[in-house]
């Protein structure tokens, strides 16, 4: 597997062929995906489908489900029905390093730096244990999209300002190699040039050919960079469609409250 950037790069000339919002092949796809915590429900009969190249935003308030819905992906939730599928395989029930090996990788709501170790230990974890060989190779290349982080390699993760924990979430999660990136609100607590600077990189990730997933509450910012959004509702997709047309017809707010929109946009 070649290293990211070496990665991105060769993608970068594919980008600029794939038309936004046209159709390309499915990368992932989740059909019929429902889960629970006990006995609460957390994504209900869910079908999503992102292609290859796109960003896709997945929108809701508070306890809608966007985590539940990554986590699925990721193998980080057991799903009580439905099927997940990446690259046309079916890899519904696999263990999460499996599906990290796949190509898939998941930065987490709340960063989840590890405080007690330094950027370059994080960094490290970041790699797995299938990727310490081409580990110094990949560090070069993250830091090189990170700059901010090469002058923080020493210092403690739980040291770092917000927007550094942010960038190093995104970094670590960008050492597996992956071709899908899943953005569990990147956005969040953060001060708005930090945000801004957070979305500039995903655009660039994007630009570069890289397949995102981006969950969000600041849905103004997200409904600008994503070609496609989700709307959740207690667990359920209460409106899709694409970007420019969601912020036309002004139904993602009716849809974050749950109340339905007479158009299925
Ligand atoms: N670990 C858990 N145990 C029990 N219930 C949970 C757990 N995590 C989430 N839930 C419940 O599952 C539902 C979906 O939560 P989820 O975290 O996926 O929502 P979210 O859209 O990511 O919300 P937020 O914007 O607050 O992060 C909610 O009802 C929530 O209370
Ligand atoms: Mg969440």
């Amino acid at each position: 597997m070649p290293p990211i950037l070496t990665q991105l790069r060769r993608c970068s000339s594919r980008r600029s062929s794939v038309a936004r919002n046209t159709a390309g092949d499915s990368l992932v796809s989740l059909h019929a995906v429902t889960a629970h915590y006990g006995s609460t429900i957390a994504v209900r009969a869910v079908d999503l489908e992102v292609k290859e190249g796109e960003i896709v935003a997945i929108l809701g308030a508070n306890g809608a489900g966007k985590t539940s819905t990554l986590k699925a992906i990721v193998g980080m939730i057991d799903l009580s029905g439905g099927t997940v599928r990446y690259e046309g395989r079916d890899i519904t029930g696999l263990p999460p390093e499996r599906i990290v090996e796949r190509g898939i990788s998941l930065t987490p709501e709340g960063r989840e730096v590890f405080g007690s170790l330094t950027t370059r230990e994080n960094l490290r974890v970041g790699a797995g244990i299938a990727g310490q060989r081409a580990y110094p190779e990949r560090l070069e290349e993250v830091l090189a999209l990170f700059p901010v982080l090469r002058d923080k390699l020493d210092v403690f993760g739980g040291l770092l300002s917000g927007g550094e924990q942010q960038q190093l979430a995104i970094a670590r999660s960008l050492m597996s190699d992956p071709n899908l990136l899943l953005l569990d609100e990147p956005s969040l607590g953060l001060a708005p040039i930090i945000v801004e600077r957070v979305f500039e990189l995903i655009a660039r990730l994007r630009d570069r050919g890289m397949t995102l997933i981006l969950a969000e509450q600041n849905v103004d910012r997200a409904l600008q960079i994503a070609d496609r959004a989700y709307v959740f509702s207690t667990g359920r997709i209460e409106l899709e469609g694409d970007s420019t047309r969601l912020r036309e017809t002004g139904d993602v707010e009716r849809a974050f409250l749950g109340l339905g929109v007479e158009d299925g946009a």
